[in-house]
């Protein structure tokens, strides 16, 4: 199994250009499914999930063209299928926002449940919610593990959908099953994420009605047909998190390029707080933590515009490393703390109860075998690698090049000593 060794590097330092967001890349490419003409999407990263996503359009009746580095062309003239790929499925989560454009164009979907990331139950419950209130027939086959949606003969019609809790999937699921439905649609506590946002403006530009994405109650007047058209991906505010941590936990710095200020905020907030310098030059935003005594604070992790719960366990590695003892609360998912165990074998002794962590600061981590528990989790480990004593040797790396590109490369062009070896 590949594996990435990571040794205590020193400060790092340059500049880092950041990709295309993973969690915005995937849905827009799920979206292509609601249209027989091309789709090009620009600025799309290299990463795993990409690939899948890629094979279960492709499923469906895509044809890809993929020859032009960073860009895909998509076309789905005929749906071939209706049934997911229960192998990609259960490898990425992100697979059911399929379900939404699917049962919007073919009238269909059957779907095995997903896998993805182990950071707790993730039900489908409110993606299934919002189905129904368009008028979709579910039928859950609990025996079987699998979902079949349906839409009445009519079709989809609007209806008002209130969300439990603002899920970015559910969310994004039922815009596009409500794009091509007959009428209004409201949904109400929507998710206001930036992602939310990429994906109404490629919807709008091949033709929807939505109004109101990235506010809790968007509003959808449903159209006949969508046409092609092209889009670039937003950048990945997560990737831009964790380079901002990188040059913070290293007491280095690092311009990151490309890279939105307004989409991390929160991580801004709260590098501030710690005492970390944070500026915003017209080439991105450059984080200098060099000489300069860093201190603790709390985060509580919430949906957007809150701190973001993808950071949380990078952050979590970086105020180990800090003057004095913090609180981390996470609130989105209900088991995001299996970093906790890693980051201790690495000496962080970090104490948890229920939903918060209690993380002692000024500790000096010292190599350990860690395993990426999950996707962002995984690039906590590797901060927290950057600075420990010794070889940090991480496993299960599979996570990481799930959702972030080159990301050895990009750090050894930072300085850092690290590098993939695909075998023991
Ligand atoms: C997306 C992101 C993920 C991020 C998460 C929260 C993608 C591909 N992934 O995941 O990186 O960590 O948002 O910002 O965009 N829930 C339900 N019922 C549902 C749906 C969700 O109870 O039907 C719960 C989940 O269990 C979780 C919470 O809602 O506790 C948030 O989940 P959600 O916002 O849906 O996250 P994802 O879309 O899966």
């Amino acid at each position: 199994m590949a594996k990435i060794l990571v040794n205590s590097s020193g400060p790092l330092h340059g500049e880092v250009e950041i990709s295309g967001a993973k969690n915005a890349v995937l849905p827009l490419l799920a979206a292509t499914l609601m249209t027989d003409k091309t789709c090009v999407i620009e600025g799309v990263p290299d990463l795993a999930d990409v690939t899948v996503m890629k094979k279960m359009l492709t499923n469906y009746g895509a044809v890809i063209d993929d020859s032009v580095k960073g860009e895909l062309r998509v076309t789905v003239g005929e749906i071939t299928s209706c049934e997911g790929d229960a192998e990609l499925v259960q490898e990425m989560r992100a697979s059911i926002f399929t379900m939404g454009p699917m049962l919007a164009r073919a009238g269909k979907v059957i779907m095995p449940m997903p896998g993805g990331c182990t950071i707790g139950k993730r039900p489908i419950d409110l993606h299934l919610k919002g189905f129904r209130a368009l008028g979709a027939k579910v039928v859950e086959d609990s025996v079987n593990d699998i979902v079949t949606v349906t839409a009445p003969p009519e079709g989809l019609k609007g209806d008002a959908i209130y969300l439990d809790f603002p899920s970015v999937g559910a969310t994004e699921n039922i815009l596009m099953a409500a794009t091509l439905a007959k009428g209004t649609t409201i949904i109400e506590n929507a998710a206001k994420e930036p992602e939310i946002i990429d994906l109404a403006n490629l919807l709008n530009k091949m033709g929807a009605r939505i109004k109101y994405a990235g506010t809790d109650m968007i509003r959808i007047e449903g159209v006949e047909c969508l046409s092609g058209c092209i889009h670039a991906v937003i950048p990945d505010r997560i990737e831009t998190g964790t380079f901002m941590l990188a040059a913070a936990i290293t007491r280095g710095d690092i311009l990151i390029k490309n890279a939105l200020p307004g989409h991390v905020r929160p991580i801004i907030a709260k590098l501030k707080e710690c005492n970390v310098g944070v500026e915003l030059t017209d080439e991105g935003i450059y984080i200098d933590a060099r000489d300069r005594e860093l201190i603790a604070t709390d985060i509580k992790t919430l949906p957007y515009p809150g701190f973001p719960t993808d950071i949380q366990s990078p952050f979590m590695a970086f105020l180990t490393t800090v003057k004095g003892q913090s609180a981390v609360i996470e609130t989105v998912f209900e088991n995001r703390f299996m970093h906790v165990v890693e980051l201790n074998r690495m000496g962080a002794d970090i104490s948890t109860e229920n939903r918060k962590a209690i993380v002692p600061g000024n500790k000096q981590l010292h190599g350990a075998k860690v395993r990426a528990t999950d996707l962002r989790a995984g690039a906590a480990m590797v901060l927290a690698g950057l600075v420990a004593t010794g070889t940090t040797e991480i496993s299960e790396i599979y996570h990481i090049e799930r959702g972030y590109e080159n990301f050895v490369g990009k750090f050894k062009g930072l300085g850092a000593d690290i590098m993939k070896i695909d075998n023991d």
